[in-house]
């Protein structure tokens, strides 16, 4: 393991480690612009330069290996007025307009002209000027803020392979733009452009002006749209959900990034108080969760859980079953696999595992069917989401709802299967509950609650232990 000082500490890294990341491992993290973990380095900023004693030239930290017995100085007036350059040299034409740039409080360019910036600037000549530019419905590009670092290119050559983002022109014209005027909308992934970008040069149609970034509260959460339940950050500010970020996991490719239809499903989840029904509701009319728990006694029970939901979910709701194999899975959700460095799974149901463990039988609604039409069970409690079924399943699963003499549905955004039911109860969405799912590959990932729920919606692991204790207080 090479050994090595870096401003008199001394550490060992793991043969291969770049200089910049051993700066960090050492505590002394360095500036960078251009370098992401999981694209090549180009080392094009020179934001990362660093002293290696002995070498006649500062170092790019980003492009050098960590070696044995290397000195390395992060902090010295070399690497300072190093960067001080740097940073005049990018602000050159920059605007001055963070009062109405997204990127304003997430800036790399902005933190660091803080930190080794100049009070003043010593350009007399007018600034290059761009108008903004649309890329498309889902990005949009403001060029004057870009300082060419080509991360936003290397991820479309390297990652999505879709290309549309080259670099045209030279020197003081050097400008980011798409290949003969192509739009990004092609590209399932192209969200992930804004989240590279160091500056706010590129920006999401979907969030642009919406929200300044420091009233938002990042909660750590997962994915549930992702197959592999990806960890990511809801961002979220007075009750409300504001947008979904992935949240990386070292150098996992994977969770660096995120497809286009997971971002944008925080909409599915900013619900309006206002409309939401907060209270049990039997035969079209609110009611009391001892009356739902009396319907249900009159006859066996089977359940039906869709594995997207936590385990905590699936145990409780698992209890209400009459016999254990009266537990049925659902969601048949299947994603087509377009980048399989980034697709682990083509399951879209991503606690199909958790759910099996707990004695959920996926695959087997037509047995389920022909029992409630044969009278063998009586009740069926549907606990269901309609984005992560087909056609076909939402089909069999409305004859199940229909021909069972009492239908008890949870869902959380309320679908069609809601307004067939006998009864409903107001559950949570995940971003208002803690729980944890098993991901397709047998790791249990957490998620934490981001939002409050109304008063009188609960999470399904309460409606359970509610109507347990209806139907024991019934029986005492
Ligand atoms: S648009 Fe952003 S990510 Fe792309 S080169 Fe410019 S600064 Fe870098
Ligand atoms: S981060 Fe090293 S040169 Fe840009």
């Amino acid at each position: 393991m090479p050994t090595l000082k870096i401003n008199d500490v001394e550490v060992k890294v793991e043969p291969g480690t770049l200089l910049l990341d051993a700066c960090a491992q050492a505590g002394f993290p360095v500036p960078s612009y251009c370098y992401h973990p999981t694209l090549t380095p180009v080392a094009t900023c020179r934001m990362c330069v660093v002293e290696i004693k002995g070498q006649p030239k500062l170092a790019t930290s980003c492009t050098t290996l960590a070696a044995d017995g290397q000195e390395v100085f992060t902090e010295s007036p070399a690497v300072k007025d190093g960067r001080a350059g740097v940073m005049e040299f990018l602000l050159i034409n920059h605007p001055l307009d963070c009062p109405i740039c997204d990127q304003a409080g997430e800036c790399k360019l902005q933190d660091y002209s803080y930190q080794y910036g100049q009070d003043d600037s010593r350009m007399v000549e007018p600034k290059r000027r761009y108008r903004y530019e649309d890329l498309g419905a889902k990005i949009v590009i403001d060029k004057n803020r870009c300082i060419h670092c080509t991360r936003c290119v290397r991820f479309t050559k390297e990652i999505s392979g879709t290309y549309e983002l080259t670099v045209a022109n030279r020197g003081s014209n050097l400008e980011v733009t798409t290949y003969a005027g192509r739009s990004m909308d092609e590209n399932p992934l192209a969200g992930n452009v804004v989240d590279l970008c160091p500056v706010g040069a590129l920006t999401s149609r979907d969030f642009r002006f919406n929200k300044r970034v420091w009233y938002l509260k990042p909660v750590p959460t997962i994915n549930r749209h992702s197959p592999m339940a990806n960890p990511m950050w809801a961002d979220v500010d007075k009750n409300r959900v504001w947008r979904f970020r992935p949240r990386p996991q070292g150098t996992q490719v994977s969770t660096h990034y995120m497809f286009d239809e997971e971002r944008l499903a925080w909409h599915r989840y900013d619900l309006d108080p206002a409309v939401r029904v907060a209270t049990p509701v039997l035969r079209g009319a609110p009611a009391s969760v001892e009356a739902v728990a009396a319907a249900l006694r009159e006859g066996a029970t089977a359940v039906v859980g869709q594995g997207t939901f936590g385990c905590d979910s699936a145990q409780r709701l698992g209890d209400l079953a009459s016999a254990p194999e009266l537990r049925y899975g659902s969601g048949d959700r299947v994603v087509q696999i377009q980048f399989p460095a980034l697709q682990l799974s083509s399951d879209g149901v991503l606690n199909r595992r958790g759910f099996s463990e707990r004695g959920y039988r996926f695959g087997h609604l037509d047995e389920l069917l022909a029992k409630v039409k044969g009278g063998e069970v009586r009740s069926v409690i549907l606990l269901h989401d309609e984005a992560f079924s087909s056609r076909a399943e939402a089909a069999k699963l409305r004859e199940i709802v229909e021909a069972a003499p009492f239908s008890l549905v949870l869902e959380p955004i309320p679908g069609e299967l809601s307004g067939l039911a006998t009864a409903t109860l107001p559950v949570t969405t995940f971003l208002e509950e803690a729980d944890f799912v098993i991901d397709h590959e047998g790791v249990l990932k957490r998620y934490q609650k981001a939002l409050q729920a109304p008063k009188g919606v609960k999470t399904v692991a309460a409606w359970a232990k509610e109507l347990a204790a209806a139907t024991q207080a019934a029986h005492a």
